[in-house]
């Protein structure tokens, strides 16, 4: 896999920050074994039915394997309710008319405001607002509107996405938005309810993506005098490379290949992916985008103080930084919400960020990077102000 050269900094005009960030995590929590629990429940009815059809069984998920793979112990979920219930296998999640707001952007909101706050900054001095996720509610209108309208924010919004990679790209056209003098303060929004688009019923997935929303502002450096304790974005970049390694066919098409398409069937259109093959695949692709991203700012893994980095795979992330470093990288260097908040899409390694950087030094490095879908990777190189 080959990873090309990152662009220079020389056509930098207006330097920008991260200016603030909310993080929204749901209160209800589901353990691996409460998740195991189910599933072999379903499992167990599902082999009967099976057998008296003569086909083949499917096989019991585990605890120590979840943990053991992934690392995960737990996951935060929007909507507990239905997805431990065997013959469910998905949260309750109550349609909304069109003229309340709706559950995604609600979602994304909560963290909005929480970004507003930590930025000491009012809707209406925002000018553009982009929401990007991995699991869009619809296609239209945009999300990204309705949040402007409920924030009471001016200028335009719009929806966006790359899979995991969701936050860092639009982290990518919001700062190259705000040095091109195009818009002066951008907020993303990143609303991941993963449980929604999950089949439970699935043991190769059930237990690797939990719920959280993130939100961060981008601004100009000028726009503010107090700015210890921000970033400034040094450089940002994206590479993708197709695969449908990690692959939903969710989608308006999906209706259509079958006979009744007033119903929507899911199998085989929610979230599936290859796990095994991912890992090889992006843990190889991950290391050499960190270091040739690095590379073009004249730094290295060893003058990063911190990384935030997706939140997949506990293992997988060990691997990244043992490739870079040569040697194991503890917690401090690179901090893990993981195990405490299973995978969370494109929210993960922001929360990563938001967690972890009160401690850090003026003029001191770290790198914001995700990686999934696509597949994606994005990477943010950050000087604590
Ligand atoms: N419980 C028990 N055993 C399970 C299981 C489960 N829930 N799921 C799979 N297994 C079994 C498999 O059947 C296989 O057993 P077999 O060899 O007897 O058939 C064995 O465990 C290994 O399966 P494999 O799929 O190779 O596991 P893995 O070590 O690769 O771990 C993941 C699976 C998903 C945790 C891991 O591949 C991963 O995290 N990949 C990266 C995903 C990623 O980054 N995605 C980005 C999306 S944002």
């Amino acid at each position: 896999m080959s990873i090309p050269a990152v662009s220079s900094r020389s056509d930098v005009r207006t330097r920008t920050a991260i200016a603030g960030i909310g993080v929204s995590i749901p209160q209800t929590a589901i353990s691996n074994d409460e998740l195991v629990a189910s599933y072999n429940a379903w499992a167990g009815k599902e082999n009967a039915r099976r057998a008296a059809r003569g086909e083949e069984p499917v096989r019991e998920s585990s605890s120590d394997f979840i943990q053991h793979a992934s690392g995960i112990l737990n996951r935060h979920v929007y909507e507990r309710d239905g997805i431990l219930d065997p013959e469910r296998m998905a949260p309750y999640i109550p349609a909304r008319s069109d003229e309340e707001l709706s559950v995604l952007a609600e979602f994304g909101l909560s963290a909005a405001r929480r970004a507003l706050g930590d930025a000491g900054t009012k809707a209406e001095d925002i000018d553009l607002i982009i929401c990007s996720n991995s699991h869009p509610q619809r296609p239209y209108p945009a999300l990204a509107i309705e949040i402007q309208q409920a924030l009471g924010a001016r200028g335009a919004a719009f929806d966006m996405g790359l899979g995991c990679s969701s936050a860092l790209a639009a982290l990518h056209v919001a700062t190259n938005l705000v040095r091109s003098g195009a818009h002066r303060r951008i907020l993303v929004v990143v609303p991941e309810l993963v449980t929604s688009h999950l089949d439970f019923r699935d043991r190769q997935t059930h237990f690797i993506f939990g719920d959280a929303a993130v939100a961060f502002m981008v601004e100009a450096l000028g726009e503010r005098e107090e700015r210890a304790g921000r970033f400034e974005i040094i450089g940002t970049s994206l590479w993708t490379q197709f695969s449908s390694n990690i692959r939903t066919n969710f989608g308006h098409l999906s209706r259509l290949a079958q006979d009744d398409p007033s119903v929507l069937n899911m199998e085989g259109n929610l979230i599936k992916q290859v796990g095994n093959k991912v890992f090889k695949e992006v843990t190889v692709a991950g290391h050499q985008f960190i270091v040739d991203f690095l590379a073009g700012f004249d730094h290295t893994p060893q003058t990063m103080r911190r990384f935030w980095l997706h939140q997949a795979n506990a293992r997988m992330n060990a691997m990244i930084l043992k490739l870079a470093f040569g040697e194991e990288v503890g917690s401090d260097r690179a901090p893990m919400v993981l195990d405490r908040l299973g995978n969370t899409a494109a929210a993960g390694a922001v929360i990563a960020l938001e967690e972890n950087h009160r401690d850090m030094k003026t003029g001191e490095y770290g790198l914001l990077c995700a990686f999934g879908a696509g597949y994606s990777i994005g990477g943010a190189l950050l000087r604590m102000m």
